[in-house]
Parts: structure tokens; sequence; C-alpha cells
């Protein structure tokens, strides 16, 4: 009788993946494939096992190199355990003729929901609030920055899947939602019910509040900088729950010791985490660790489609989110 194939989940070893029976990915698999779990160092060689799987189910690490890629001999799929890929040498995945898939929507609504909470947070002032109370004082200085959300425009910049489920939320309180999104498709404002306008610096112009959810990209690297922040609204809020690399932190820090931002919420921060006393004593910033994708459903939801996706590809069926 023919082995069965096998399905490797791939560990690095300092990740804390404690579940050492695959209880979410096993059933998926159980009855296709054999299911083991490799923990390895990040720098250490690729064990047998790895290299002769039918399809790797990848965390964070170790890198899938080109000489890596070029041992996988059975390999019908390499799926990443999350939305990143850049730890597999895709163009080499091409020349092998291997997919390499992920699971980019996993967190979609935890994101949008995060964004949205920064955002309530800045306008009901919740932080600054609490201090007080817990200075046993009671008073309400900062008033004048918690305005009504129906005469705010809150400005999208990127409009895929957590831009859009941020508008939806958005819509909801009241706010005008006014995005910028040189790649979305024509008419996108129509359907998601907002507005639509062609430049970042119109963005800028009008919002209220300015909400980032493009991708960190040679493009978007430092999209939002001295110059960007200086044509933001004086007292407006920004958000980023995208990537810490497309906002420059350094003006950011500087407007909101000026005021001329009037609060910031921070999933995501360049070169996090935060690195001195002096950064982390900012006035009015709200900073989250990057963990906006977090739920434990989302947890979920990643690896059952990671498994998924690694069941098709051992019983021949075609692959989903194929990034390459
Ligand atoms: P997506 O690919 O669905 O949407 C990104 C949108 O940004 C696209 O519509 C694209 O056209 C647009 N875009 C690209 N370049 C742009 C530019 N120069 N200016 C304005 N818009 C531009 O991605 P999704 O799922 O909405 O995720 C957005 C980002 O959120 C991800 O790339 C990721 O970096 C970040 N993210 C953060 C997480 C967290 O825990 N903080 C978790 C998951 C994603």
């Amino acid at each position: 009788m023919p082995a069965r194939p096998s399905v490797v989940i791939v560990c690095p070893r300092e990740f804390k993946f404690t579940d050492h029976a695959a209880t979410v990915e096993r059933p998926h698999l159980s009855d296709v494939a054999e299911l083991t779990t490799a923990w390895l160092d990040f720098d250490a060689p690729f064990p047998t096992s790895v290299l002769d799987a039918h399809a790797l189910i990848l965390w964070h690490g170790p890198l899938v190199t080109a000489p890596v890629i070029a041992q996988l001999k059975n390999c019908r799929a390499i799926i990443r355990n999350g939305v990143g890929f850049d730890s597999v040498d895709v163009a080499a995945a091409v020349k092998a003729g291997i997919p390499v898939c992920n699971v980019p929507d996993y967190g979609t609504e935890e994101v949008a929901d995060h964004a949205i909470a920064l955002i309530l947070a800045l306008y009901r002032q919740l932080f600054p609030l609490d201090a007080v109370a817990k200075q046993l004082a009671w008073h309400i200085d900062v008033a004048p920055k918690m305005r009504r959300l129906r005469t705010q425009t809150l400005g999208l910049v990127g409009l895929g899947r957590i831009g859009t489920a941020t508008a939806l939320r958005a819509k909801a309180f009241g706010f005008r939602v006014v995005f910028y999104d040189p790649y979305a498709p024509a008419g996108t404002h129509k359907a998601v019910g907002i507005e639509r306008v062609n430049s970042l610096a119109a963005l800028l112009k009008i919002a209220d509040t300015v909400s980032v959810h493009c991708p960190l990209s040679a493009e978007t690297r430092g999209l939002i900088g001295e110059k960007e922040i200086a044509q933001m609204k004086p007292g407006s809020f920004l958000v980023n729950t995208a990537r810490g690399d497309v906002v420059d932190k350094a003006p950011v820090f500087a407007a909101l010791h000026s005021g001329h931002l009037a609060g910031a919420g921070l999933d995501v921060v360049e070169n996090e985490p935060l690195r001195t006393v002096d950064e982390a004593a900012t006035p009015n910033l709200i900073c989250t660790c990057h963990a906006a994708f977090c739920s434990p459903e989302g947890m979920v939801e990643m690896r059952s489609t990671s498994a998924k996706i690694a069941r098709a590809a051992v019983l021949g069926q075609p692959v989903w989110n194929r990034v390459n």
C-alpha cells in the first residue's frame, strides 16, 4: 500500500505554539494525510520529514529559501499560516512549480474593529479621562476634543478588505467617510456609499481623522511623512493599523508634542516597538503592540484555512489564496 501523503506544520522553536496535537488542523487532514509538526531553530537545516512533505504549513519561519525549495521533491503547496509571505522565496517556488498560498483575511474584522476602537477612544478621550479619574481627580479638560462624530470626516488611506470594513463601521457611527486608493476600481465609492478623492493631499486636507489601511510597499513606505502631517488639519487625529513603516514616526511624535495632531492611535509603529521612555511619554499617543489582528476566533480561522488548503493540495485539487 503506498504511503499516505504527509503534511508538516513548520514552527519556529521560539514561537509559543503549544498545540502539540494540532487540534485545529487535524480534523481537516487526518483522513487524507499524516500530519506532524516540526519545531525548528531559525537557522537549522530542514529535516528530511519537512523536505519530503506533500504540503507545508508555515508559521513565521524559518526562511524557505531557494536552496530549501530546490530540495522539496513532493511538495504541492507551501501555505503561510498568516498574511505576509516574505519568509518564502516566491520566485524560486514559481520556478519549482509549487503554489505558495497565504491566509489574508483571518483578521479583517478584528483590525477594522481595532481601528474603530482607536478612533472612538480618541474622540471620547477614554485614556486621558481614565488617567484623571485614577489620580482621584474628576474634571474634563479634554472636552473640546470630544467632537460629535456626525460632524467629523474620516479619511481612509486604502480601501481594501480592512479599509472597507472600517468604512462600513464608521458610516454606522455617522462619520462622513472619504477614501483615497489609487487602485480601487471605478465606482467603489458608489458600492460602499462613501466619497472618493483622487489624491492623498486632498484627503489630508479634509479629514478630521486619517486612518491608514494600505499595505507596506516600496510605494507606501513613508507615505505619511513630515509634509503629509503638516497637510493634516490642526487638531486632527491619526490612526495606523496597517504597517508601521507607512508612517514616519518622528513627525507624528513631533506633531503630538506641538499639538498640531490632537491624538494618534497606533497599533503599528515604524521600527516597532516603542524604543525610548521619551517616545512612550509622547502626549495623546495610544499604542497597542501590533495586536489589532488578535482574536482566538481569527487564529482558529487562520489555521483551519491553511489546513483546508493543504488538504486540497494533497488530494490534487485546486488550491486557493495563491500569491504566485
Ligand atoms: P487589501 O490588499 O485588501 O487592501 C489594501 C488596499 O490598499 C488596496 O485596496 C490597495 O489598492 C490599497 N493601496 C495600495 N497602495 C496604496 C496607496 N499608495 N495609497 C492608498 N491605497 C493604496 O489589504 P487588507 O487586508 O485590507 O490589509 C491592509 C493592511 O493591513 C495589510 O497590508 C497589512 O499591512 C495590515 N494588517 C495589519 C494587521 C494588524 O494586526 N495591525 C493585521 C492584518 C493586516
